[in-house]
Formats: structure tokens, sequence, C-alpha cells
């Protein structure tokens, strides 16, 4: 199977380290990037374009799209798919955005678009969801879907230090990108959130219509005092169903130590959701990093190479309204 790399960063290099430990079953044909000259001295230097015409040219099976952000992911994904290559995505942006109409394409040219990687990096819980919803009935997703937040509250409680300093040690440990705000005011929780929530209730739900909260204004003491009492203060992301509406919530939430939520500490992941016959599955590990989600990309290439190209058609069906959860009432009394 012949695989192009859209983005050779820490996605995109994990991606490739783990196609080298396979005895060639993958080969990687083209590697797109934006400054070529960064990789002067790559072993796969002589492959690696910036011209996205050249990755065409290559002939690939399926293009993994590891670049992130909306466009030109977009435009990639879709050109790609008219040329009826297979697509692999981490890119949970993209996903949530545009979901439908990649989803559609993919559909007519009957193609996949396999996106276990953009949730939960190296946790399968795409695809737990998916088989669950062929046959159960999900009512809630409950999960840490991500790991800077959560290893930011994680460090303050542990060495007693305000945010900031937690967020400088997050950044030199590479958990936490220059500009955090995606991750500590919610919006990549949500995204990820908006991608389970419409494999599980069955309709496109749209991530712009989840109540996303900081945890920026979070103090030391609050979680001090809290800790004291037994409980932990966590970037949850949560979202049911009732009566045809999903309720949505991302912020922080007061979590109490006989709930799992709680042993989920530093840069983990967790998901969890309740079906009506198998009750709650969740599902704890490594949600970022290069290997992680690297190795739930590989497992998307293995299944596009063993046939299995279904697609998640949970996206094509009308979108269902989103509704807030009152944070003050359900998760945080400070
Ligand atoms: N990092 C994680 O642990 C993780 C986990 C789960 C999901 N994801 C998702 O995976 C995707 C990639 O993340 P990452 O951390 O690997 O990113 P990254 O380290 O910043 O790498 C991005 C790569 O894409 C290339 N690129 C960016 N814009 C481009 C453009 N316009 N044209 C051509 N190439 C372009 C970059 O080229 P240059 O090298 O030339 O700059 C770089 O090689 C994102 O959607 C992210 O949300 C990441």
């Amino acid at each position: 199977m012949k695989i192009a790399l859209l983005g050779y960063g820490t996605v995109g290099t994990g991606v490739k380290d783990i196609v080298k430990t396979m005895n060639g079953k993958i080969e990687i044909v083209s590697i797109l990037v934006k400054n070529k000259d960064k990789y002067k001295d790559d072993e796969y230097f002589s492959i690696i374009t910036n011209n996205f015409e050249k990755v065409l040219n290559s002939k690939p099976d399926i293009i993994v799209e590891v670049m992130g952000g909306i466009e030109p992911a977009l435009t990639y994904t879709k050109k790609a798919m008219k040329e009826n290559i297979h697509v692999v995505t981490a890119n949970k942006q993209l996903v949530s955005q545009n979901g439908p109409e990649i989803i559609k394409l993919a559909k007519e040219k009957d193609l996949a678009y396999k996106f276990e990687a953009s949730v939960g990096g190296a946790i399968p819980i795409v695809k737990s969801l998916t088989d669950a919803a062929k046959f159960d009935r999900i009512s809630k997703i409950r999960g840490i879907l991500n790991g800077t937040s959560n290893y930011i509250l994680t460090k303050v409680l542990e060495d007693e230090i305000d945010y900031s300093e937690a967020i400088k040690s997050a950044q030199q440990l590479g958990f936490a990108e220059m500009d955090p705000s995606s991750d500590v005011d919610g919006h990549d929780a949500a995204r990820k959130l908006a991608i389970l929530s419409t494999i599980a209730y069955g309709r496109y739900v749209n991530v712009n219509d989840i109540d996303t909260r900081s945890i920026r204004d979070i103090t030391l003491e609050q979680i001090k005092k809290l800790s004291d009492k037994g409980f932990k203060i966590k970037q949850l992301a949560e979202s049911y169903i009732e009566n045809d509406k999903v309720f949505a919530y991302v912020g922080p939430a007061i979590i109490d130590k006989n709930d799992k939520i709680h042993s989920i500490d530093g840069e983990l992941n967790y998901a969890e959701f309740d079906a009506l016959n198998s009750s709650v599955i969740g599902i704890s590990g490594k949600g970022a990093g290069k290997l992680p989600t690297g190795s739930a990309v590989i497992k998307d290439i293995l299944d596009i190479i063993n046939n299995d190209i279904n697609l998640a058609e949970q996206f094509l069906n009308e979108e269902i309204s989103v509704h807030n959860i009152d944070p003050e009432t359900k998760y945080v009394k400070l």
C-alpha cells in the first residue's frame, strides 16, 4: 500500500517511524511540508516536496493528512478524493467543522475518510463508539479529551504552583503550544466532543454550538481547598442526549474521588460512553504525542488495507440542536 504524508511534524514523523518497522507493508511515496529546506538532512529528503501536485503525481493509495488547520488541508483532502485516493487524518478541527462535506464526497467516490487519531491519540475511542452505536443506544459521553489542560491542572496541585508556571512547564515538555488557548479554553476538547457526539447520537453535532469555559482562572488555592475534601478540578468534556436534544459542556468541573476521571492525571486522556446494553465503557491512554497518535493513524491505514472503508455517515444526517448545561449547578461551585 502506497501512502503520502501531508505534514511531517510530530504526527507525520511518528507515522514514518512506525512504517519503518513494518517490513515494507506500507510504502511512503511522498511527503508534503511547508518549508522543504528544514529537511535537507532527512533520510526521506528525496520524496519531500512543498508542491501538492507532486504528491498526487506520486500516485498514493492513501493520503495521511497530518498538517492541521482548515486550509489548505480541506482543499487537498477534496482534491485527493477527486483522484480516488483514500484519506486518513488526525485533524480534529477539519473533521469537526467540515466532516459533512468531506464525508459526502467520500461516499460519492466510495472512499474512506478515517480519523481515529483526531480524538484521544492512541485511545481507540472512535472505533469503539462506532461499533457500539451500530446496535446500542448511546446516551452520554464524558472524558478528559485534552492532555495539555489535564497536565496543567495536575501540575498545579502536585507542585503547588500557579497556572502560569504550570503552563511554562507544559511548554518546556512539549505538551503545550506557545499559544495554548485552544487547549486551556476548551476549543480542542470541544472539537473532539463534537466528533464523538456525532457518532454517538447519529446526527451532526456542530462544534460551534458547544459551550466552552476556560481553566485559566482557576487558582492554586481553589484546587488545594477542594483537594483537602477529596475532589479534583478537571477540564471535563461531556455531552448527553435527552428528548432528541443534545446537551454539551467543556470546561472546569469538580470531580469526586469515586469517579474514574479523578485518577486520570498528567497528560493522560480518558473517554467513556454510556450505552443501553453494554453500560459504561471507558478507555484511557496517551492522548497525544508522536508514536501514540502515529499508531492510531497506522490502525486506520490497516483498516483500509483490509477493505474496511466504512464511513462515519452520521455526519451526513441533519444537524441536532445543542443546548448548554449550566456549569454552576452541575460542575463547578468554587
Ligand atoms: N501532536 C499531537 O500529539 C497530535 C495529537 C492528535 C492530533 N494531532 C493533530 O495532527 C495534526 C498535525 O499535528 P502535529 O502536531 O504533527 O503538527 P506539527 O508538528 O506542527 O506539523 C505540521 C506539519 O504540517 C506541515 N504543514 C503545515 N502547514 C502546511 C502547508 N500549508 N503546506 C504544507 N505543509 C504544511 C508542516 O510543514 P513544516 O515542517 O515545513 O513546517 C509540518 O511538517 C493536527 O491536525 C493536530 O491537531 C496532533
